[in-house]
């Protein structure tokens, strides 16, 4: 049976050629399918004469075995082909470094605000906090400075609108807090004493190495029936010192003006030798106690404000303020 050969010999070269399962598949139909070569040679076996029929039928599974065999040798070929292409497109390698999780760290003014929150807190302090947009009630009229005041030309301000700027300091929220403060005591014949502190960013029109038109400030206050100024002197000394680390910190006080503090002065602290000013403060001007409706022949109180990147520039040794908002890492990582 030449026909036999050749049907044999076709489909081993067929089957040998194909890379593709599908295709494969298709292929042995040509031969073993319904309408295939070798399945038409089996149905005509049939008209064999009873003598010729089991010798031409045992070569016929013959070959069908060895088609089926070439059949399944080619499956499993291009099986392991397949596997061994995508084994070595998913490969990893294991000697690469890891991608490692990038351990974030906090802003060294915000270890900054969380240490001097820490030290007022363990004295006594609350902590309040206000809107970065004020309207110039706060920001100025209620803070003794009204309008076509010249001190309202030294605070370089960002309008917002005319009535509306960003806060030039951290002073209004004194304001806000006694005003919250007096609704909620209004039933008492004697208001408990507030003591906050109020750390913020704050806004003004100013760039170099030393001022930054976003900045921070801390805002102290105390008010109550016998808060003095020594209370103050004693209050920022012993401040300095726990936020130095040092009992060997000098504190001076100049006399200065503020509108909302009579008498007010500068804070200096003892630095290298020299001396440093860090903020200013006083005793709170009669006429804010009035604006908040606190009566200012029964109470009495002290206020301070004081630079927060300054307090973060001496701790750290940076000598220009303007890293701190530059988000460059290199920087940023020595503080954590
Ligand atoms: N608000 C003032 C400023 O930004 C700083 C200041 C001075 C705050 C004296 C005070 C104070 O509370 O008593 O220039």
């Amino acid at each position: 049976m030449q026909e036999l050969q050749t049907i044999l010999e076709e489909a081993l070269e067929s089957f040998a050629a194909v890379e593709d399962a599908a295709e494969l598949e298709n292929i042995k139909a040509r031969y073993l399918g319904k309408d295939g070569s070798l399945t038409a040679l089996l149905k005509g076996l049939g008209k064999l004469s009873a003598e010729e029929r089991p010798a031409a039928g045992a070569r016929i599974n013959e070959v069908k075995q060895q088609i089926e065999a070439a059949l399944q040798a080619q499956r499993d070929a291009i099986q392991l082909h397949a596997l061994n292409a995508r084994l070595a497109a998913e490969s990893l390698d294991v000697t690469l470094p890891g991608r490692g999780l990038g351990v974030g760290g906090l802003h060294p003014v915000t270890r900054t605000l969380e240490r001097i929150e820490n030290l007022f807190h363990s004295i006594g302090y609350d902590v309040a906090e206000g809107p970065e947009i004020e309207n110039d009630f706060y920001n100025f009229t209620a803070l003794n400075i009204p309008e076509d005041h010249p001190a309202r030309a030294m605070h370089d301000t960002f309008y917002i609108d005319e009535q509306h700027v960003l806060r030039t300091h951290t002073s209004p929220i004194q304001i806000r807090y006694m005003q919250a403060h007096m609704e909620k005591y209004k039933h008492l014949a004697t208001m408990p004493d507030i003591r906050i502190i109020a750390p913020g960013r704050v806004y003004r029109v100013d760039s170099d190495a030393t001022h930054s038109p976003m900045f921070h400030q801390v805002e102290g206050l105390w008010v109550g029936e016998k808060v003095s100024f020594a209370d103050l002197k004693g209050v920022i000394a012993d401040f300095l010192q726990n936020y130095f680390e040092t009992e060997d910190m000098q504190v001076r006080f100049r006399p200065s003006f503020f509108p909302f503090t009579e008498p007010s002065a500068e804070m200096d602290m003892s630095w290298k030798g020299g001396w440093l000013e860090i903020g200013g403060c006083g005793m709170v001007h009669p006429n804010v106690l009035k604006h908040v409706g606190i009566d200012s022949e029964k109470y009495i109180g002290f206020a301070f404000g004081m630079g927060v990147e300054r307090l973060a520039m001496l701790r750290y040794s940076v000598n220009d303020l303007r890293l701190f908002f530059e988000n460059d890492l290199q920087f940023l990582k020595q503080f954590n």
